[in-house]
């Protein structure tokens, strides 16, 4: 183990697919929640193909240079795509995957070099990865950290694993138990015992973050509400963020809002961003609705129609059976997309009706004669949800055993990539 390097803090990065968490171990928050993306300069990767003349060679060769060096990324790429049309925006991970290896590799040397400003020769690193992420892809990233950024040692951690270490449930740290990780790009429910995931039984939903905020701005188009088209993804995924809530029941909410209006209403205020113009529209029924897409999919989805608790059920009804009734007692949300307001109490209360009927179902098929012990279902909600993946991976990184656990780059030397396909759990975990 390099002992200089062990003594700094690792650097722990969370490359989500929308946002990407990056701070140092030991940290309670991450210093940077910046969006995934790139914007590199068009102009210098689309240079004409040489002819064989050394001045169209060297004309290329400094395209290629240039194209390395000039890139942005996060708000920064964001802000550069749209004030000059010769950056073009590159997202490197869709639903949860790595997607375009170039892209990713700038995003994480601007991470490292601009954001975190720190020498990753200095620095253990701990990654995350999407729970059905290919092993061929921690290939990759382990060839990328080790020979691009010689870093010292490398671990990768499964997104849900961590957030159950996050270790906000009890005092002691409970590494069994269920993760719904609603992120930007994907859902997955991923049951865990003793800190191993099991994997036959994870669960993925087709609809996330994104969704809720294509469907706020699709209700909005739809009523006719004042927002300039260009703007109109990201005026949604505010007014999600800013007033989105989870209701009871939709029937009763529309009614709410139907008596009060003025309580309910929301005014928004924004410039459109071609004329520079100030506009007001008004948020309304998409508060309650945008976030009911998880309980109620088809008034989004033709293709996908089970609610998030049924989803939740059938993971641990799928489960080894004395692993369940721990899996019900400790479910932990983790993502940015399961803060609005009661969505864990709705979570358990609709999880709560399935188990019940199902015994009260099986009570009544033997006749009513033998009692079932309750189960109990616990949704855990807490204030680090939003990055509870990063937070537990700071957690980790932070112990004696993180250092043991890791790939060193004289193992990747003697060994080659394939090291980094397995990544063991360690008793941090514990
Ligand atoms: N206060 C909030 N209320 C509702 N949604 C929010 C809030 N804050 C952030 N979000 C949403 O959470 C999503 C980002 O969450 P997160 O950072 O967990 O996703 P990710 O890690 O990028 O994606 P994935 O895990 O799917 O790869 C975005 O859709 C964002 O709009
Ligand atoms: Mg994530």
């Amino acid at each position: 183990m390099d002992s200089s390097a062990a003594s700094r803090p690792a650097v722990v990065i969370d490359n989500g697919t929308g946002f990407t968490k990056m701070g140092f171990a030991g940290n309670v928050e991450p210093c940077y929640i910046i969006p995934t993306v790139v914007a590199v300069n068009e102009s210098f990767l689309n240079q004409p193909r040489g002819t064989g003349k050394s001045n169209n060679w060297l004309a290329q060769h400094s395209a290629g240079v240039m194209a390395d060096l000039d890139f942005f990324i996060g708000e920064e790429a964001v802000a550069r795509s749209r004030s000059s049309s010769t950056y073009n925006l590159s997202y490197p991970i869709q639903h949860g995957q790595i997607e375009n290896w170039d892209s990713m590799e700038r995003f994480w040397q601007q991470c490292i070099f601009n954001y975190l400003r720190c020498d990753p020769e200095d620095h253990y690193f701990l990654l995350t990865e999407s729970p059905l992420t290919p092993p061929e892809n921690r290939e990759y990233t382990g060839e990328i950290m080790f020979e691009t950024f010689n870093v010292p040692g490398l671990y990768i951690a499964v997104q849900p694993v961590l957030a159950l270490a996050a270790g906000y449930t009890t005092s002691k740290c409970e590494m069994t138990g269920v993760v719904v990780d609603v992120g930007d790009g994907g859902t997955h429910v991923v049951p865990v015992a003793d800190g191993y995931v099991i994997g036959s039984s994870i669960k993925s939903v087709p609809i996330a973050g994104k969704d809720v905020t294509h469907f706020i701005q699709q209700l909005m188009r739809e009523r006719g509400e004042n927002v300039p088209p260009e703007d109109s993804f990201e005026v949604a995924r505010k007014v999600k963020e800013m007033y989105c809530y989870t209701c009871s029941d939709i029937v009763k909410e529309y009614n709410k809002h139907d008596r009060e209006p003025s309580k309910y209403i929301k005014p928004w205020r924004g410039i459109k961003p071609k004329t520079g113009a100030p506009y007001s529209c008004e948020v309304g029924y998409e508060r309650f609705l945008g976030p009911e897409i998880f309980f109620n999919p088809e008034i989004y989805s033709n293709d996908f129609d089970t609610p998030l608790p049924a989803v939740i059920d059938k993971c641990i009804q799928s489960a080894p059976i004395d692993t369940r009734r721990a899996l019900y007692k400790n479910i932990v949300l983790s993502g940015g997309s399961t803060m609005f307001k009661d969505f864990h109490r709705r979570l358990q209360r609709d999880l709560k009706k399935i188990v019940d009927a199902r015994i009260l179902a099986s009570e009544a098929r033997l006749g009513g004669e033998v009692k079932t012990q309750p189960i109990e279902v616990n949704v855990v909600s807490h204030p680090i949800q939003r990055f509870a993946v990063w937070f537990g991976g700071s957690v980790l990184a932070s112990t004696p055993e993180f250092y043991a656990a890791c790939h060193t780059k004289a193992e990747y030397e003697e060994y080659g990539a394939s090291i980094c396909r397995t990544n063991p759990v360690f008793k941090g975990m514990y």
